[in-house]
């Protein structure tokens, strides 16, 4: 049984959607218990079950809850022996520490001998290098806390999400500013390539241990590297508005962000600019994130701002 947490996320709903389209190619219409090989029963925990489709909640185990709910995260894991696990960005969170110690503590009881074996959870490129880097500490932290557990666990270190730029498609299309961190090479990855890369670790039982699993895309690409394809791509003049800690603690405070999380959010930038974590320095890693940024602003940026 694998149990899917964020089911209704960017990279949780992608998870879930791949596990399910592989089950129901395996011949499996209702929840399965136990085995490999895409007959493993699923199931998710929600706090609204009504937030995912109807076809998804026909053919998955629902607990309504939130994984940071000790309760509802042990009744989740009841009898599971994998997870997919996501600590959701919450800007309202009064710590960025607390935030991150409030989803993991519940883990702990939910691991071990009777409970969960394996985890496959979302974290970040940085271990070893980054330092004060606010959120990005808080979840290096995240994982060296679970790999604590009697579990084996592979972080997937993603850099910048390049799902971070919907957020912007009024500021591209309304603007024509394009706002991104970091000098140099800015390591990028698209959210499916990070969901693919843990629907294969969900269902294969061979590997051990701690590893991360750096998710590094394809492509050399500097800031205004990526503001001149998403111009070619979307057809108009565009600009690189520079982010840095001070203006994007700024901004997250203006969004009704709590302090410490603007601050964590904040000193995340700053160290993403000075330390370079996120940089040339981070090799490339096209077989598990194969997908181009080019690609992708033809096939997800493009329609999310003109469509
Ligand atoms: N952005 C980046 O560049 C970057 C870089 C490296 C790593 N990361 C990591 O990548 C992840 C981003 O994931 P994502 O894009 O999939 O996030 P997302 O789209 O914001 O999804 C998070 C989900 O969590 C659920 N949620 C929110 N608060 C919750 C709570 N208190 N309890 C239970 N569920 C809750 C929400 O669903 P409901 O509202 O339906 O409950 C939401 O669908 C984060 O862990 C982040 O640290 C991000």
């Amino acid at each position: 049984m694998i149990v899917v947490t964020t089911p209704t996320g960017q990279i949780g709903r992608e998870v879930l959607d791949r596990l399910l389209a592989l089950r129901l190619d395996a011949g499996g219409c209702a929840p399965a218990a136990g085995g490999a090989n895409g007959a493993t029963g699923i199931r998710v925990i929600v706090r609204d079950p009504a937030r995912l489709p109807a076809r998804v909640r026909e053919n998955v185990e629902v607990v309504q809850g939130s994984h940071a709910d000790p309760g509802a995260l042990k009744e989740a894991c009841e009898g599971a022996d994998r997870m997919f696990w996501l600590v959701p960005p919450t800007p309202q969170a009064p710590s960025v520490a607390g935030h991150f110690r409030d989803f993991t503590e519940p883990l702990r009881e939910v691991t071990g001998a009777a409970g969960v074996r394996r985890i496959v959870g979302v974290s970040t490129l940085g271990r070893g290098t980054a330092k004060n880097a606010g959120i990005i500490s808080a979840s290096l932290a995240m994982d060296e806390a679970i790999a604590e557990m009697d579990v084996h666990y592979r972080a997937l270190c993603a850099p910048f999400l390049r799902e971070n730029l919907l957020g912007q498609a009024a500021l591209i299309r309304d603007a024509g500013l394009v706002a991104l961190p970091g000098n140099g090479v800015l390591r990028t990855c698209a959210t499916s390539d990070v969901a693919a890369t843990a629907v294969r670790l969900l269902r294969d039982d061979s590997w051990t241990g701690f590893e991360d699993v750096p998710l590094a895309g394809p492509d050399d690409l500097s800031p205004e590297d990526m503001v001149r394809i998403v111009a070619e791509v979307l057809g108009r003049p565009l600009r690189l508005q520079p982010v840095d800690g001070a203006r994007y603690r700024a901004m997250l405070l203006g969004a009704g962000a709590s302090e410490d999380w603007a601050r964590g959010a904040g000193d995340m930038m700053t160290a993403l600019n000075e330390q370079g974590f996120y940089g040339a320095a981070q090799p490339a890693t096209p077989d598990t994130t194969p997908t181009g940024f080019r690609q992708w602003c033809e096939e997800v940026l493009k329609p999310a701002v003109l469509g």
